[in-house]
């Protein structure tokens, strides 16, 4: 049942939902979930079906636009995506200023908010034409970021994006290519990158996205509302899951340490979580990690590292904790993120850049919610608060 509240506002009352658990902030056309069915559509399309027959882009165009791309609108949009892949010169001058061991995330709530700095001409956001610009320039430039940040992080000069190639092949290119030698990048691995740009690009009113919302209400600009999203994901609790995934299998370290880790979850005196289990949203499973796990089957065939000791490990974890009783009952699966971990290592991405290729994943998802939320009647987001400090007193004399 939904209470629609709107009528009541002004007259004194107001409901407490902390953590939003059953307040909707808004209407939306873009994304539906059902999480106890694990249901997650786009537009309508079911997420599994995306993953099998689209691809990142066309995901983004249906996201922005409401409807999948004819042949020929399609072909447009990718142009249109590659010609804004370059960012300004003068951007890249604001690496130095950062320390080579800055978490990557840092970097980019600097450099992403930067942009709107560089790109004056599309800033108007009551200007249709230059909402659509600052999406597709967005889009664009985020994996030319990324790749900017791992580059620098490592002293390697940045590589020059490459238009002949997919968007996930240009970024593996600028990832791992170096001006002295460019390797051809295997198809299974752009796919897999694909789709985890793919299975990232959108989750409706998560904290990230609700976060760029908030931000868009006050009429910032979208580089800045974007920069806003990306801080927010930056958390443990959302976009971090796959970065502390990585981190909770080196600690474990050992087949023989699971059955601690997983005491030490179930145990209340422990802040400890099994970090890729669970999720606020689905109960049952999470559509999106089921087709991620099947990538991951693929992409570690294809690298010939189903032995490796740290992915044993995150299989035997895996197998344990589905079956174990306290999990079950809780509905705690491996979410998105326990499989795009996996798969991230064995591409050879650096754990701390993990959550900025979920930001590069989801930056379509964001930009579509704030553009809707623009073109229709919306309001400051203002939310309102049970205050429990002191009543009024004096100053003392
Ligand atoms: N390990 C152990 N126990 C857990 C875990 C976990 N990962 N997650 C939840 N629980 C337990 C809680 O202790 C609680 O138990 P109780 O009922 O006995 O008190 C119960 O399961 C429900 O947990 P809540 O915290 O109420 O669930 P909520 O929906 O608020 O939290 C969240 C969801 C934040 C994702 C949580 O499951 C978690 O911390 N998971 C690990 C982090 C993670 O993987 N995050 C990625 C989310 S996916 C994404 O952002 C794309």
């Amino acid at each position: 049942d939904v209470v629609d509240v709107r009528s009541l506002s002004g007259k004194g009352l107001f409901t407490y939902d902390p953590g939003f658990m059953s307040t909707a902030a808004t209407e939306s056309k873009i994304t539906y979930i059902d999480g106890a069915a694990g249901v997650l559509l786009h537009r309508g399309y079911p997420i599994e079906q995306l993953a099998e027959k689209s691809d990142y882009l066309e995901t983004c165009y249906l996201l922005l636009h409401g409807e999948l791309p004819s042949a020929e609108e399609k072909e447009t949009f990718v142009n249109t995506i590659k010609n804004h892949t370059m960012v300004h010169e003068q951007l890249s001058h604001f690496f130095n200023g950062f320390r080579r061991d800055a978490h990557p995330m840092a970097i980019m709530c600097g450099v992403v908010g930067a942009l709107s700095a560089f790109y004056h001409d599309s800033l108007d956001i009551h200007d249709e034409h230059h909402r659509v610009v600052s999406a597709h320039r967005l889009i664009a430039k985020m994996p030319t970021l990324a790749a900017m940040v791992y580059k620098y992080s490592i002293g390697q000069p940045f590589m020059f994006p490459r238009n002949d190639l997919s968007y996930a092949e240009n970024f593996l290119h600028m990832m791992f290519n170096t001006p002295c030698e460019e390797k051809k990048i295997s198809p299974v691995l752009a796919k897999a990158m694909d789709r985890i740009f793919l299975l990232h690009a959108d989750h409706e009113q998560n904290a990230s996205t609700s976060t760029v919302r908030l931000a868009g209400s006050t009429g910032a600009n979208p580089f800045a509302c974007i920069a806003s999203g990306i801080a927010a994901l930056w958390g443990p609790a959302h976009g971090g899951a796959n970065e502390a995934v990585l981190n909770m299998l080196e600690e474990i370290g050992d087949e023989s340490n699971i059955d601690k880790f997983i005491a030490k979850a179930k145990d209340k005196e422990d802040p400890f979580r099994l970090m890729g289990f669970g999720h606020r949203v689905y109960k049952n499973f999470d559509p999106r990690a089921k087709v991620m796990k099947q990538t991951c089957d693929e992409v570690l065939a294809e690298l010939g590292m189903e032995d490796d000791p740290l992915l044993k490990i995150a299989m035997k974890l895996e197998k344990i904790a589905t079956e174990d009783e306290y999990f079950v009952k809780r509905g705690l699966y491996p979410n998105v993120d326990f499989y795009s971990g996996i798969i991230l290592k064995a591409i050879g991405i650096p754990t701390e850049l993990f959550t900025v290729i979920f930001a590069t994943g989801r930056t379509p998802g964001w930009i579509a919610h704030w553009n809707e939320m623009i073109s229709s009647d919306y309001r400051i987001g203002r939310p309102r608060q049970l205050y429990t400090g002191h009543p009024k007193r004096d100053y003392p004399a």
